[in-house]
């Protein structure tokens, strides 16, 4: 998984910020969506990479995810670790169960942290919530 998000990075659009950002989905069946940031020269439609993989995955008809990994690089060419965003991990509380969905921080292949949803997006509220 950090091979492949690696590999999307080379996709990331990020004239604005020089801040690329790239991600990589597994689904419960075992088939991966990749996905980068998109940013924008009105800057607020700009896309972070992890809802990119989320989308196109979800468009596609997956419903059921296992993990995402996620990698960046700045514009010094370093590579840190790269938390998801708010609306992000609220996007994630939408699809995937909150104790058994893991999100991979990579730096690189031999540096990385692994946390489930619940640890990054504590009492998250999702679609559990509006039923009765
Ligand atoms: N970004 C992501 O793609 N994912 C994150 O989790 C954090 C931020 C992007 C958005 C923007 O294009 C750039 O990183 C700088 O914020």
């Amino acid at each position: 998984m950090i091979q492949k998000a690696e590999e999307a990075l080379g996709f990331s659009y990020a004239p604005y910020s020089h801040f690329k950002v790239a991600a990589s989905l597994l689904t419960a069946s075992g088939t991966v969506y990749t996905g980068c940031n998109i940013e924008n020269a009105a800057y607020s439609p700009g896309n972070c990479a992890e809802r990119t993989a989320m989308f196109k995955a979800v468009s596609e008809g997956e419903r059921d995810f296992s993990a995402i990994c996620i990698v960046n690089e700045d514009a010094e060419g370093g590579h840190g670790i790269c938390p998801p965003c708010g609306v992000c991990r609220q996007v994630m509380m939408e699809f995937c169960r909150p104790d058994d969905f893991y999100i991979i921080l990579a730096a690189d292949e031999a540096h990385y942290e692994i946390y489930t949803l619940e640890e990054l997006l504590p009492l998250g509220f999702g679609p559990g919530n509006l039923e009765g």
